[in-house]
C-alpha cells in the first residue's frame, strides 16, 4: 500500500503497490500562495484503467501535468514503473516520456498537417522504422480507432469526434505501457462520449495498457474505469475500486457521483478552493483528521516551473504552457 493516504471521506487506497505502475508520493503543487494539490499520495495500479474525477479549477490537469513531468511539485515524488520522475535530469525524463502516451483534450494535433502525417510523426520523430514499416503501423492503429478511410483529411477538416480518435491513434503508435487522457469527452455529444469511451474500452482491452483519465464526467468513467480518485479542496478525497468508491457513503464522494447540487461541494470552485487557502474548516466533508492546510509559500513556484514540453508526446506545446 501506499501509504500515508489522507482521505477526507474514508476511502483507502486499496492497490498494493507492488502491484503499481504509478505511485504518486505525497504530491504538494502551489501557485504563489495557491496550493492547488496538497499531499496527494495513491498508486494506480498496472494494466487497468484509473479515473481521477474533481469539480472543475480542483487541479486535476495540474496533477496530471505533474505526473507527467510536465510541472514541477514543491514537494512529493512520482514513480513511473519504479522511476521517479520529479527533480531527475530532463534527459531521464524524456526516457520516462517514451513509457507512455498522452491524449490531450482536443487531440493536440498539427493543423496543418494530414492526420496520417499526424498519426506518424512519434514514429518519424523517435524510431528509425522504415516508410513501410511506419505505414503499417499507422494503418493498424488508424483502423483500431476507425479512422482509415480519412487519413488524408486535415485535423479542420474532421469532426471533433475524430480528432479525438486520431490523438488517441498517434499516443497509441509507440505501444506504450500507460496513456493519459486529459477529458477524453471534452467538447463530444453524448452519443459520441459513449462510442469514444467504447473505444477506449476496446483499446484498453487489445493493448493491456495502464489507463489513466482526468476527467469530471461520471457517467463516462463508470463506463471505463476500474478505479477511480476524487480531489476536492486541494486534496485525494479517495481512491479505490468503482465498487468500494461507489459504496463508500462519504459526503463528498457521495455527491459528486450522484451529482447532486446539494452537499459540500458548491457552486463556485474558487470558494471551495479559498476554503483551503486561508485555512478554514472542511469539517463539512466529515474529516476529522485533516488540519488546516500549509500557508507556507516556500519554495513556490509558478507557471515559470513548467517544464518545457516534448516533441513527439504530440501535443502542442502551447496547450501545456497554462492551466486549462
Ligand atoms: N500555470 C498556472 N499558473 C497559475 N495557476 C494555475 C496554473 N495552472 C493551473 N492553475 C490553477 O490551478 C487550479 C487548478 O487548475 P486545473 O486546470 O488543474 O483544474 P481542473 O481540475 O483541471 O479544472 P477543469 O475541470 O476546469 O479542467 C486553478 O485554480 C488554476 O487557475
Ligand atoms: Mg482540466
Amino acid at each position: 500500500m501506499a501509504l500515508d493516504q489522507t482521505s477526507v471521506d474514508g476511502v483507502q487506497p486499496s492497490t498494493p503497490s507492488s502491484d503499481a505502475i504509478i505511485s504518486i508520493q505525497g504530491i504538494t503543487k502551489r501557485f504563489g500562495n495557491h496550493t492547488v494539490l496538497q499531499d496527494i499520495t495513491f498508486d494506480v495500479p498496472r494494466g487497468k484503467t484509473s479515473a481521477v474525477l474533481g469539480p472543475s479549477g480542483t487541479g486535476k490537469s495540474v496533477l496530471l501535468k505533474t505526473v507527467i513531468g510536465l510541472l514541477r511539485p514543491e514537494a512529493g515524488q512520482v514513480f513511473i514503473d519504479g522511476d521517479p520522475i520529479v527533480g531527475v535530469r530532463e534527459k531521464e525524463v524524456l526516457r520516462i516520456r517514451r513509457k507512455f502516451g498522452v491524449l490531450f483534450q482536443d487531440g493536440a494535433l498539427f493543423g496543418s498537417m494530414n492526420l496520417f502525417d499526424n498519426i506518424s510523426f512519434p514514429l518519424v520523430e523517435h524510431t528509425n522504422k522504415t516508410d513501410k514499416e511506419i505505414r503499417d503501423i499507422v494503418m493498424a492503429k488508424s483502423e483500431l480507432v476507425g479512422l482509415g478511410a480519412h487519413l488524408h483529411k486535415l485535423p479542420g477538416e474532421v469532426s471533433g469526434g475524430m480528432r479525438k480518435r486520431a490523438g488517441l491513434a498517434r499516443a497509441l503508435v509507440l505501444e506504450p505501457q500507460i496513456l493519459f487522457f486529459d477529458e477524453p469527452d471534452s467538447g463530444l455529444d453524448p452519443v459520441r462520449v459513449a462510442y469514444l469511451d467504447q473505444l477506449i474500452n476496446t483499446v484498453h482491452e487489445e493493448t493491456a495498457a495502464t489507463f489513466f483519465i482526468i476527467s469530471h464526467n461520471i457517467e463516462s468513467v463508470k463506463r471505463t474505469a476500474h478505479y477511480l480518485g476524487l480531489l476536492f479542496q486541494s486534496r485525494l478525497v479517495g481512491f479505490g475500486s468503482k465498487e468500494e468508491m461507489t459504496n463508500s457513503g462519504g459526503p463528498v464522494i457521495e455527491q459528486f457521483l450522484a451529482g447532486r447540487p446539494e452537499g459540500p461541494i458548491s457552486m463556485d470552485e474558487m470558494a471551495d478552493a479559498e476554503v483551503v487557502d486561508h485555512g478554514l474548516s472542511i469539517d463539512t466533508v466529515g474529516d476529522g483528521g485533516l488540519g488546516p492546510p500549509s500557508m507556507s509559500n516556500q519554495g513556490v513556484s509558478d507557471a515559470a516551473g513548467a517544464l518545457p514540453a516534448v516533441a513527439g508526446l504530440g501535443q502542442d506545446p502551447g496547450a501545456w504552457q497554462t492551466g486549462s
